[in-house]
């Protein structure tokens, strides 16, 4: 087995090793405030509700995705709407005001509303039977029609923000990562331990702020960001928690060496 470094944490003066555990603290806090951080502020990221993959899929490389009606439509479904109302719904699906102009009488026998229940919900209601029916896909009330109409056209963020953040993100976390390595190479833990957690970390951020930029054109990179993200988290929280533990465990005594 490797030997322990000539120089450990453990034998540093009782008020170097204090404000270590202290600084530890304060970057685990920070490793945690930041998770919130990003879950509040990429939440919405995607325009809807809850944080996933597709808020940072958003944030990284845009989403766009057609409305499920408007692709139906679009393919001939159904096949025996007239022209005229499949041309209506069309329009509307491509509208501003979609939510306004669902049940806007301005629009005559063009009503949204009208059309959907007279053409579509003998077949999409949660109560619909027979052979063609597709109850799964209910449209009978306002919001089951809103969930298949919505086009999403979300933009990346902006490329001078990005590298911007991109810069100070490299500096600030490349730093942190360096500290985190050193400090928990001076420790007593095996060194494979060690060695994992270095490799973990410097992978992981490599992998996730270097897939910043190639995410904007490949849609694969996001995973890269994601995965890299956790693994360097998931380093430095580990080092740093070993760090702590081995400032303060006794030291070993002389008889059984090192
Ligand atoms: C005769 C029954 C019937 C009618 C009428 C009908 N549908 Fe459907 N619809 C289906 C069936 C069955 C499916 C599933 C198979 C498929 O995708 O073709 C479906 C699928 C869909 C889907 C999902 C397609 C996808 O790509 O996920 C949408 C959206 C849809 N219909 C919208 C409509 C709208 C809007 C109307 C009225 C303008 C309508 N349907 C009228 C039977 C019907």
């Amino acid at each position: 087995m490797a030997k322990t470094p000539a120089l450990l944490l453990r034998d540093f003066p009782l008020g170097v090793r204090f404000g270590l555990t202290l600084l530890c603290l304060v970057i685990l806090g920070g490793a945690g405030v930041s998770g919130l951080y990003l879950k509040t502020h990429h939440d919405n990221r995607d325009e809807r509700q809850g944080f996933n993959l597709d808020d940072i899929r958003a944030h990284y490389h845009g989403i766009k995705t057609k409305a499920p009606m408007l692709g139906a439509l679009e393919r001939g479904h159904p096949e025996d709407l007239p022209d005229a109302q499949r041309a209506a719904l069309v329009a509307w699906l491509g509208s501003e005001n979609l939510k306004q102009n669902y049940d806007n009488f301005d629009l005559g026998e063009n009503m949204p509303e009208e059309i959907i229940s007279t053409s579509c919900v003998s077949c999409h209601d949660s109560g619909a039977s027979g052979p063609d029916a597709y109850p799964q896909i209910p449209l009978r009330y306002f919001d089951d029609v809103m969930t298949v109409s919505q086009s999403r056209e979300v933009n990346p963020v902006d490329e001078k923000v990005l590298l911007a953040s991109l810069h100070a993100h490299s500096l600030a976390l490349g730093s942190l990562c360096i500290v985190a390595v050193l400090l928990v190479a001076l420790t007593r833990a095996p060194r494979l331990i060690v060695g994992l957690l270095a490799t973990l970390t410097g992978a992981g951020l490599l992998a996730d702020l270097g897939a910043w930029i190639p995410a904007r054109t490949n849609e694969a990179f996001i995973y890269a960001i994601v995965l890299g993200g956790f693994a360097f988290n998931a380093g430095v929280v580990l080092s740093l928690l070993i760090v702590i533990a081995d400032l303060w465990l006794p030291r070993r005594s002389p008889a059984s060496g090192d």
